[in-house]
């Protein structure tokens, strides 16, 4: 096991009716006036804004409020929202919705007290010293940004979608009614989901040998999934199939799948060399859903590396499909290995594509077309070679593109 530091400081309030209690929740956190961020009106429709507003009204908690988020959420945005939480005076934040609400959140609540554009920070890789304290309702379980120490913005100026890590911004306090979420279609239910595998996965797939403790709470965290998964589809009610997903999103993405698995320990466990593919396809393409694309790219990332440690994907098959190669008595033939491996691989993609995600890049409309001006921004952002299970090349990221069509 690897040296690691692990640090989650954020507040859970899990369950039925939660969302009612965040005002008091926020005032008994010190809370001051916040900015109240959401996206294209799901929590409208919903009703949810209305019941934050009431609980925020009841706890005596001013606020004002920055809606519109889109998914794969972009700069000018955050600009905007920023200028309103200087007006107003905004002393923290209230993000109500998914990933792209939290991460336009937290990009506000750093931005704000910022002197300079707040696109330094992702260009130019500024440290980030100080930050307005952030509160998370989630209403889609998949991104884990309501415990992650992650924000993930877009510039569609420069084409690049551009991720900044920090412990300084991970909320305070998340509050994680499952119940919120009944009313996600079946395609986001299913992206959030990949999501949250591929975060497991990135960690796994680390380059660095077996952790038994974390790899125990990887792999069952991945069968958790493959068993509610199915299940919140067939029927968007089923509470405690949406409940088992809300609570393994947010444990795929705090750092608790990783501990011992990084090879340095100030800095998150793996390469994530599917998400470094899959965030050119949603910046190139802000319509693609980033759990769509990894539902693509991580297997054919798989097909590409799992050469390097054969024995890392033979346990995980086996641990969360029931993978065991066969071969008699004798020890493992390389044919055995290699069906064991791609049995695996297959039954992961097969699992996502069995919630409706697609099969290959051609599915969004892209065509090998599109590969040369990724791989001109995926140089920019990941650097060359790039990845810590293997590392990639330009070469090896354009033969991964390649077999996704
Ligand atoms: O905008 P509204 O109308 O609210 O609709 C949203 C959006 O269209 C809808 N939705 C959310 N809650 C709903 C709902 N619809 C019905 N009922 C509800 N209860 O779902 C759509 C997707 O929302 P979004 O927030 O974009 O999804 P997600 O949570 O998957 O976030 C994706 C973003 O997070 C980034 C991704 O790259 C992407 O930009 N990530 C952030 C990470 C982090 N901060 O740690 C890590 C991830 O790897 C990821 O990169
Ligand atoms: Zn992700």
């Amino acid at each position: 096991m690897n040296d690691f530091v692990y640090y989650s400081p954020t507040k859970f309030c899990f369950g039925r009716g939660q969302v009612d209690a965040v005002g008091a929740e926020m005032a008994a956190a010190g809370f001051g006036k916040v900015l109240l961020v959401y996206g294209k009106g799901s929590v409208v429709r919903s009703g949810v804004l209305d019941r934050v507003k009431a609980s925020l009204q009841a706890a005596g908690i001013a606020f004002a409020e920055a809606g519109g988020v889109r998914p794969n959420p972009e700069i000018e945005w955050v600009r905007a929202a920023i200028a309103t939480g200087r007006e107003q005076g905004v002393e923290g934040i209230l993000a109500v919705g998914g990933g792209s609400v939290i991460d336009a959140s937290k990009a506000v609540a750093f931005g704000i007290p910022h002197d300079g554009d707040v696109w330094e920070f992702f260009a130019k890789k500024l440290p980030i010293t100080a930050c307005l304290p952030i509160t998370a309702v989630l209403t889609i379980p998949a991104a884990g940004s309501e415990a992650s120490g992650s924000c993930v913005i877009s510039n569609d100026a420069e084409n690049r979608k551009v991720g900044v890590n920090g412990d300084i911004f991970r909320p305070k306090l998340a509050i994680m009614d499952p119940t919120l979420t009944f009313t996600l279609p079946p395609y986001q239910t299913a992206a959030g989901v990949t999501d949250m595998v591929a975060h497991i996965c990135e960690r796994y797939f680390s380059g660095v040998g077996p952790v038994p403790v974390t790899d125990n709470i990887a792999t069952g965290l991945v069968r958790a999934l493959v068993e509610a998964a199915p299940r919140a589809i067939a029927d968007p009610e089923d509470y405690d199939a949406r409940a088992a997903i809300m609570w393994a999103g947010m444990l795929a993405h705090n750092d608790l799948a990783g501990c011992g698995r990084s090879v340095d320990p100030a800095r998150r466990a793996g390469g994530w060399e599917s998400h470094a593919l899959e965030h050119e396809l949603s910046a190139h393409y802000p319509e693609i859903t980033h759990g769509a694309g990894l539902a693509v790219m991580m297997p054919a990332w798989m097909r590409y590396v799992w050469r390097t440690d054969p024995q890392r994907f033979l346990d995980f098959g086996a641990e969360v499909f029931g993978v065991e190669p066969f071969d008699g008595d004798a020890a493992l033939s390389e044919e055995a290995v290699e069906e064991a491996v791609l049995e695996t691989i297959d039954a992961l993609k097969d699992f996502f594509v069995s919630l409706g995600m697609p099969k290959t890049l051609a599915a969004f409309g892209l065509t090998p077309d599109d590969i040369d001006a990724f791989l001109e921004t995926l140089r920019v952002n990941k650097g060359e070679p790039f990845g810590a299970f293997q590392p990639l090349t330009m070469e090896d990221a354009r033969a991964i593109y390649e077999s996704a069509f």
